[in-house]
């Protein structure tokens, strides 16, 4: 059941593009034009002619390419390359066709010449190319569709795709591995190499292709959990993102490479052992969700422990809500974030493999990445550090006015204690503020959650939501996410809706009724006035 959420979840959270003309397949004797693309039934990936480019480079390319992309990544992330060693250098006349042969080619339509090929060993010309939704290029029997002659899996470059497969493969005899791009705008074969250890069982290695040097993979993209990877290129030098060998001891440092930086973060407090931390390490890192920060790798010598997290170029959620110089991040922006933190939650809650329970929701902890894509970071920071709930506990002090009753009463916590810090970060969300009692100077002498509850059921909204955005705010949502937020904040952990439930409201795919006030608050809001 899990693996069946996960996909589901997968497919349900992605938006899917207001749908073109595009189609996924080409018929012998179609062809597809430089400025045309094929783009998979779900939406998801698109495959056609492109000039790489990138915002971190400043050089600029004229080679053209044929691949595949995210179609639903607002940045534009190639993930396949069909001609990466034959760039074309004039599109005039080039088209993507199905050859006498069969094979799927890149020609010259006016010379006929072909720039690339398929080169599968077929006895038809009877074929048909299809980009399926895994983001796999085939290359069929036009009468027997399930006769697969060539598929783009078994040619990676450097991104791993849900169900393709690396190493070995018997039956064709290939040899299947990933190289990553020479640089950013080159997706020639660069320096590095990732292929299945052979020593190892599922365990992926990264090695220097000029060297004998083998740079560890990282216990996360162990192969099994590779595969459960939604969308997540290794893209460029990847070696960028790995802890160098542990082998050499000397080399202690986080390799990183140009344009790419991680945060590193080190684990403070009362560590489990190597092997336990390796095993969490391994099922965190397992954990991809396009709301979740990514786990880039870690390190574990001695007594230290690093993890190594993607960059997020636009800070936390609190230097955006509550720094009086930044600028005011508007509703939309906020529903948003508000959304997308919800189905990070909902997916770490209920779609992989283990129930990981956050322990430590707020903004601090939700990153922002270039387009206010938000990105909730340190799960599992419960699981990495001892078992021992007190101690978290009294590391988690720190962070009151986001602990759910329950942790101070000592029960056994649920995934609800991260609903109650959500509908708490929710509710500075809309406000614009921290929800902590306010400072006297201030004429505001109201705790912040309480007073939401009693306006909602008065039916004033307006008032709740920032000031700074001067009442440019849809209040249809705003009323939802104060309501979704008074939910998430009830005393009682069976009150409060899921984070799948919390995602289908916001949504709008399911009804909310009105929420009482919370009882322990109110009482708080007395002690605090
Ligand atoms: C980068 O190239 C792709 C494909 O060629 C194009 O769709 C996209 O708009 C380009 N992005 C920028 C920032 O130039
Ligand atoms: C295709 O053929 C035309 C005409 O001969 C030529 O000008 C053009 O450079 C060729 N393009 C490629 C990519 O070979
Ligand atoms: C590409 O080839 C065509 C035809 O040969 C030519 O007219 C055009 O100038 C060339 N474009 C570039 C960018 O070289
Ligand atoms: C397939 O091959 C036959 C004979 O070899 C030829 O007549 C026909 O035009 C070819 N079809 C295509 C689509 O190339
Ligand atoms: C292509 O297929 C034929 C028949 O299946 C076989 O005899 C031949 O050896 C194959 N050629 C290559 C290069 O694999
Ligand atoms: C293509 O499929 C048809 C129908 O299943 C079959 O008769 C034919 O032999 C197949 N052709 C090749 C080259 O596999
Ligand atoms: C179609 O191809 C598949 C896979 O090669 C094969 O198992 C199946 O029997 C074929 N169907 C027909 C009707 O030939
Ligand atoms: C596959 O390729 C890797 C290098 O990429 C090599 O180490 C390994 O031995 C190869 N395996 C086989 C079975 O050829
Ligand atoms: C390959 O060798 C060159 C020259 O020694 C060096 O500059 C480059 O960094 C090496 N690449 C890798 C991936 O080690
Ligand atoms: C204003 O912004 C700068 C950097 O953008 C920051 O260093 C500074 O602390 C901010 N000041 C306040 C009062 O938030
Ligand atoms: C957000 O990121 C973009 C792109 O990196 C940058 O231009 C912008 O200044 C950032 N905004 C803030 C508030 O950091």
């Amino acid at each position: 059941m899990p693996r069946f959420l996960h996909l589901f979840t997968l497919l349900f959270y992605l938006r899917i593009p207001a749908s073109s003309a595009a189609t996924d397949t080409i018929l012998a004797g179609q062809a597809l034009a430089v400025h045309d693309k094929l783009v998979s039934s779900n939406g998801r990936y698109a495959l056609g002619f492109f000039k790489p480019n990138s915002s971190k480079s400043s050089q600029d390319t004229t080679n053209w390419y044929l691949g595949i992309w995210f179609n639903t990544v607002p940045t534009f992330t190639p993930a396949w390359v069909a001609n990466r060693d034959k760039p074309i250098k004039n599109t005039t006349s080039v088209e993507l066709t199905i050859s006498q042969d069969g094979n799927l080619v890149i020609q010259n339509e006016s010379t006929k010449s072909i720039i690339w090929s398929t080169q599968a060993n077929i006895t038809t010309n009877s074929t048909t190319a299809i980009l399926l939704s895994s983001g796999n290029l085939i290359l069929t029997n036009s009468s027997n569709q399930s006769e697969v002659l060539w598929q783009s899996f078994d040619h990676p470059t450097d991104t791993f795709f849900p169900g393709a497969k690396l190493g070995w493969d018997k039956v064709t005899g290939l040899n299947r591995s990933f190289v990553s791009w020479k640089n950013l705008i080159d997706p020639a074969a660069g320096g590095y190499r990732y292929e299945l250890d052979p020593s190892g069982i599922d365990q992926l290695l990264l090695v220097a292709l000029n060297s004998s040097t083998s740079y560890w993979s990282t216990g996360p993209w162990s192969g099994k959990y590779f595969s459960s990877i939604p969308e997540m290129a290794a893209r460029h030098s990847i070696s960028a993102k790995f802890v160098k060998n542990d082998r050499e001891r000397s080399n202690k440092d986080i390799h990183m490479d140009e344009g790419l930086t991680g945060l590193v973060k080190r684990l403070d407090g009362a560590y489990q052992g190597e092997k336990q931390f390796r095993a969490e390490v391994s099922s965190i890192g397992a954990v991809q969700h396009i709301n979740l920060v990514k786990l880039v790798g870690f390190c574990c010598e001695d007594d230290k422990r690093l993890l190594v997290y993607e960059y997020m170029s636009n800070h936390s959620l609190d230097v955006h809500l509550f720094r009086s110089n930044s600028t005011v991040l508007s509703w939309a922006a906020r529903y948003q974030i508000a959304l997308g933190v919800a189905r990070g939650l909902a997916y770490l809650h209920e779609s992989c493999r283990d129930c990981i329970i956050h322990c430590d929701i707020k903004p601090e902890n939700i990153l922002l990445d270039a387009s206010f894509l938000p990105k909730v970071a340190d799960f599992g920071m419960a699981k990495l550090l001892a078992r021992d709930f007190s101690r978290v506990l009294t590391t988690m002090r720190g962070t009151a006015g986001y602990l759910a009753p329950e942790w101070i009463t000592g029960v056994a916590i649920t995934p609800k204690v991260d609903v109650y810090s959500y509908g708490m970060v929710l509710l500075e969300i809309i406000s614009g503020r921290r929800n902590t009692c306010a400072p006297i100077s201030s004429n505001v002498d109201v705790y912040f959650p309480v007073q939401a509850a009693h306006k909602l059921l008065e039916g004033d909204v307006r008032s709740l939501v920032d000031h700074k955005l001067q009442g440019d705010v849809n209040l249809d949502e705003a009323e939802l996410a104060c309501k979704v937020a008074c939910w998430c904040i009830q005393d009682d952990e069976l009150d409060r809706p899921t984070m799948g439930e919390v995602v289908q409201i916001l949504e709008g795919l399911t009804e909310i009724r009105m929420p009482p006030i919370p009882r322990l608050l109110q009482t708080m809001f007395e002690s605090c006035s």
